[in-house]
């Protein structure tokens, strides 16, 4: 049955709402509450339904005092557990209590995130300061006199406060994207030149390694609307990746080429693919590599000096520039990153 004004009062409300009369039952319940507890809890008893003992305790202290309060309650839907902040309020003296749940999840989430950040931060720059503070000592200690143990200490010093410099290097650049990520870039450029820059860059890293980089862009302009440095920053972390987890001694691809319409984009777009003959990346691993500090493998990844940050920072540049970028890779047989971008079509199109 139900309280049917009661229950065209509450339908419209945007939060998920429900009311509990004086006999303790469920009297009337909104749609966005139906979805959350099933439109058949209608006329039950409200602790078989609202089983938190934190709740239970505030509604019949409601029921009792006539006063409002406030209680959590946690429920898992699709898979995902939900955080609710509930507000419980009585109509009037002998009328219904009223029961609001508001969705604290993303809330609660976005906490979390800002927590593991700043825990994952301060665990990576606390590794090498760590490892500097003790060689500090050993050469005010033992080490003080052996010029040769000085020379092997100062060069792993130089290391580690190069992997700090590193790190607050991509922590910045991580920050300054991610302020501008809503702003399209309006500079149109030509692409070739960003590879080819890119390019003559990481030459000389390649050739450390031994790796030899095959490039195949096309010789008419690439254009697009972007951020010259920016995208320059995508390709060197991407060709890097590649040189550094490829392994020396292989060969990296870098092929451009253009569609006339790219269906996730919705538009012309250029795809860039950057593939390597490495051991590849394991499928878990796949959908995790663009967050922040992510390794699939750390213990490699942390000897050669990454940050993790890379490709969080690709992420976030593509998302400025309309882009998306795809992982694809089999053990053993390689990896290979793409990406995508809109072209610029001019105005005379
Ligand atoms: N081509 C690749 N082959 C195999 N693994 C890769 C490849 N590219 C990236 N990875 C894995 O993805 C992880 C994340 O890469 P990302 O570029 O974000 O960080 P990084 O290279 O460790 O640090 P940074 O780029 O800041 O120097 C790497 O640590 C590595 O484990
Ligand atoms: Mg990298």
């Amino acid at each position: 049955m139900g309280d049917a004004p009661l229950t065209g009062l509450l339908a419209t409300l945007p939060l998920p709402t429900l009311a509990i009369d004086t006999a303790q039952r469920i009297v009337a319940l909104n749609p966005p509450a139906g979805r959350l507890f099933g439109v058949a809890v209608v006329n039950r008893h409200f602790t078989t339904v609202l089983r938190q003992p934190v709740l239970v305790r505030a509604i019949e202290a409601c029921l009792k005092d006539d006063t409002a309060r406030q209680a959590p309650y946690l429920k898992r839907t699709a898979g995902r557990d939900g955080t609710y902040d509930v507000h419980v309020q009585r109509i009037g003296a002998d009328r219904p209590v009223v029961l609001s749940f508001q969705d604290m999840t993303q809330h609660t989430d976005a906490g979390q995130m800002r927590r593991d950040f700043v825990a994952n931060v301060s665990h990576e720059l606390r590794t090498p300061l760590t490892s500097l503070m003790g060689f500090i000592e050993t050469l005010r200690g033992a080490a003080r006199d052996d010029a040769s143990a000085r020379d092997r200490f100062l060069g792993i010093m130089e290391a580690e406060a190069g992997r700090m410099n590193r790190l607050v290097g991509d922590l910045l650049s991580l920050s300054r994207v991610e302020a501008d990520e809503r702003v399209r870039p309006t500079d149109a450029l030509n692409l070739t030149d960003v590879l080819q820059t890119t390019l003559r860059n990481i030459s000389p890293l390649a050739d450390q390694a031994h790796v030899e980089i095959m490039a195949d862009v096309p010789s008419q302009p690439l254009r697009v609307l972007g951020d010259g440095d920016q995208l320059q920053q995508v390709f060197a972390n991407l060709i890097e990746n590649a040189i550094k987890y490829g392994g020396d001694h292989q060969r990296v691809q870098i092929c451009a080429s253009t569609e006339t319409y790219d269906r996730t984009l919705r538009a012309p777009a250029v795809q860039i693919d950057i593939t390597d003959s490495g051991p590849g990346i394991a499928p878990e691993h796949l959908p995790r590599l663009t967050e922040r500090f992510y390794r699939a493998d750390s213990h490699r990844s942390r000897a050669m000096g990454g940050t993790g940050l890379g490709l969080a920072i690709v992420k976030h540049i593509l998302n400025r520039h309309r882009g998306r970028l795809k992982i694809t890779s089999e053990v053993g047989k390689g990896a290979c990153f793409t990406v995508t971008l809109p072209l610029d079509m001019g105005e005379d199109s």
